[in-house]
């Protein structure tokens, strides 16, 4: 029987937990630190030790014997939690930190995909704010993007309007804290593309990959894409034939391979998840271009990929447990695939000035077709209250995006899940409803 380790606190390692929990080979889960959700979850327990506490989490999985360990946010894969807990011979989901540089160096990431063909925007790498100045002198501004280094939690990226607004950025990414200090160490300046944005996510043993659906994301805090940025506003899986055509599926599944590959032949594995962010470049023909890898699951998408994978049949604790023991040759990808969809409800401020301390209610009743992943929340004598941003995320499922969705939007509001000025976006799965 395993006892399982998920680092990480959001609503993606809710759902993480939630199917190590469902899981009969699990006997116990903990979650470092998770949420008052998590704590709540069957076999679970929460334990008050941070994502990239290194000591703090080796000691805990000696202590607790605990049998293999899944990985959740970028932070704990860049700061080399996998590497520390490897050593001491235990499987773990999620790479080490060299194949992580996938994700914590853009500059990395670009000089990879070059070594190996993979299709990149065409793109720049500057060490310095003069020579970045250099690079953008005699281009028109709406032309490229400008990216920092390293991690920035999301906001390391910016599409320029004009001139000066790309020098000051520029500026600011080289010498200050605006991007996490993610731009001290170098600057990414790279061909801007125009088409459809899609996530595909393999699970990797190191050699082989298991494809997940494929997803869209809502970053935009509003509806019709308005507003600042977030970490993820909603999601849906997986993303239809309208959208992706067979023929960009193929080749989006031949980039996925040939990274893995590449990654091996370079003398570091990469086991765990890798999400690849690509556009279908209208300036290629729509043929799929990577903007960025993740080494990690997404958050909101590990909402919808991991609960429709269950919901079409693939034991997916067994699936993530079997590729951190390095072996996933003998799953298939299931005939046909659930669809679902996730609304991100968030409290009133997000993302600057988030509220706290509201009461959540209707999370005590069950909706058809729906599971509620909670991350920003926590308990206030024995009621559970908003913590933070992203609070929940109502999962609806369906044969359909639109039965997932209308299951989703049905388990919120006065008569299921609400709080005092909660946010969500009422258009999530737009891009598949529409067509
Ligand atoms: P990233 O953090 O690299 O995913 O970038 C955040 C967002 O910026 C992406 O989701 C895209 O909308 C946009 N973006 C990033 N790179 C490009 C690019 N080369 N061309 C156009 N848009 C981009
Ligand atoms: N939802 C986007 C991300 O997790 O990076």
């Amino acid at each position: 029987m395993e006892i399982v380790l998920v680092i990480g606190s959001g609503g993606r390692e809710y759902e993480l937990a939630r199917q190590m929990a469902l899981s009969k080979k699990v006997k116990k889960v903990y979650i470092a630190p998770g949420n008052a959700g998590t704590a709540k979850l069957p076999k679970s327990e929460n334990v008050p030790i941070g994502p990239v506490a290194i000591d703090e989490l080796t000691a805990f999985v000696k202590d607790a014997a605990i049998s293999a360990v899944i990985i959740g946010p970028d932070a704990s894969v860049a700061a080399g939690v996998g590497d520390a807990i490897r050593e001491l011979r235990v499987p773990v989901f999620g790479p080490n930190q060299a194949p992580g540089r996938l994700e914590s160096s853009k500059a990395y990431a670009a000089d990879f995909m070059s070594r190996h063909s993979i299709p990149q925007p065409e793109h720049w790498t500057a060490s310095t704010l003069q020579e970045a100045l250099e690079i953008i002198k005699d281009k028109n501004p709406t032309s490229y993007v400008l990216k920092a280094d390293g991690l920035a939690a999301g906001k390391g990226v910016v599409l320029p309007d004009t001139g000066s607004e790309a020098q000051e950025v520029l500026a600011a990414m080289f010498s200050s804290d605006a991007f996490d200090g993610a731009g001290k160490t170098g600057v990414v300046i790279q061909e801007r593309l125009h088409g459809p944005e899609v996530s595909a996510f393999a699970v990797s043993d190191g050699t082989n990959i298991f494809m997940l659906p494929f997803a869209q994301d809502h970053k935009r805090l509003n509806d019709h894409d308005q507003g600042p940025n977030t970490g993820g506003m909603g999601a849906y899986c997986p993303v239809p034939a309208s959208i992706i055509s067979y023929r960009q599926a193929v080749k989006i599944q031949a980039i996925a391979q040939k990274t893995i590959a590449g990654i091996k032949t370079e003398g570091t594995p990469y086991k765990g998840v890798l999400y690849i962010g690509l556009m279908l470049a209208k300036e290629r023909g729509g043929d799929p271009v990577v903007i960025e890898y993740n080494a990690r699951f997404g958050d909101p998408e590990a909402q919808v990929l991991l609960t429709s994978m269950q919901k079409s049949g693939v034991d997916v604790a067994d699936l993530l447990l079997s590729a951190a023991r390095e072996d996933i040759s003998h799953f298939a990808v299931p005939p046909s695939i659930t669809t679902a969809v996730t609304v991100a409800v968030a409290t009133s401020g997000y993302p600057d000035n988030p509220r706290k301390g509201d009461e959540i209610f209707g999370l005590d009743k069950q909706y058809p077709d729906v599971i509620v992943q909670q991350a920003g929340t926590a308990m206030d004598g024995d009621k559970i209250v908003t913590s933070g941003g992203r609070v929940l995320y109502v999962t609806g499922t369906g044969d359909s995006v639109l039965a997932a969705s209308k299951a989703a939007y049905g388990a919120l509001g006065r008569q299921g899940i609400h709080f005092k000025d909660m946010h969500y976006r009422t258009d999530i799965a737009w891009q598949a409803l529409e067509r």
